[in-house]
């Protein structure tokens, strides 16, 4: 997917200019994240990865935008970057298992703060404080667990002593962008 088409969309969805710099901000580190699993021999398509993390809050206009997000991209003909959109908030318990173009656009957005590199601990002490009921805290802490699951994940396959020589090959990526 060209710059150009990427810009369209925002326009078309009217996506903030500053959700449009979170966006590059996100799509630089899911991209450096891509590019050591890649040096781990563990191959990611870094095309439909970059489109995913730069349109994954296209639709952060709207009520529900991850859902209004991914279901657009899908009827624009991108289902693979539409998968990704839809759970870049909450990942299935098998997506939380596995490192795709989904898991590692879900954590390179935690690890985003507006345009900023943060960690998980500050990016969820600093969101805690918005939970005003126990039953946000709850969420939160499922939702910080499972942040950190991911990270756990991730880190552990890039800092890894022995990557497995047979996945060195790059997939290639057989999207249309
Ligand atoms: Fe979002």
């Amino acid at each position: 997917m060209t710059q150009e088409l990427i810009e369209e969309l925002y326009k078309r969805r009217n996506t903030p200019l500053p959700v449009q710099r979170h966006c590059l901000a996100v799509a630089r580190q899911a991209d450096h994240l891509a590019s050591l699993l890649e040096a781990r021999g563990i191959p990611l398509c870094r095309e439909r990865l970059w489109a995913a993390a730069m349109l994954h809050d296209v639709a952060r206009a709207e009520r529900h935008h991850a859902a209004v997000g991914a279901a657009w991209l899908s009827e624009l003909g991108y289902p693979e970057i539409s998968g990704a959109i839809a759970c870049h908030h909450w990942l299935s318990e098998t997506q939380t298992r596995q490192i795709s173009e989904a898991s590692v656009l879900y954590l390179a957005d935690k690890l985003i703060s507006e345009d900023r590199a943060v960690s998980l601990e500050a990016r969820f002490s600093g969101s805690l404080q918005k939970c005003l009921s126990e039953a946000g805290r709850e969420m939160h802490r499922r939702r910080y667990a499972q942040a950190r699951e991911v990270e756990r994940l991730i880190m552990e396959a890039i800092e890894g002593e022995h990557p497995s020589r047979s996945k060195r090959e790059r997939v290639h990526c057989e999207t249309n962008f």
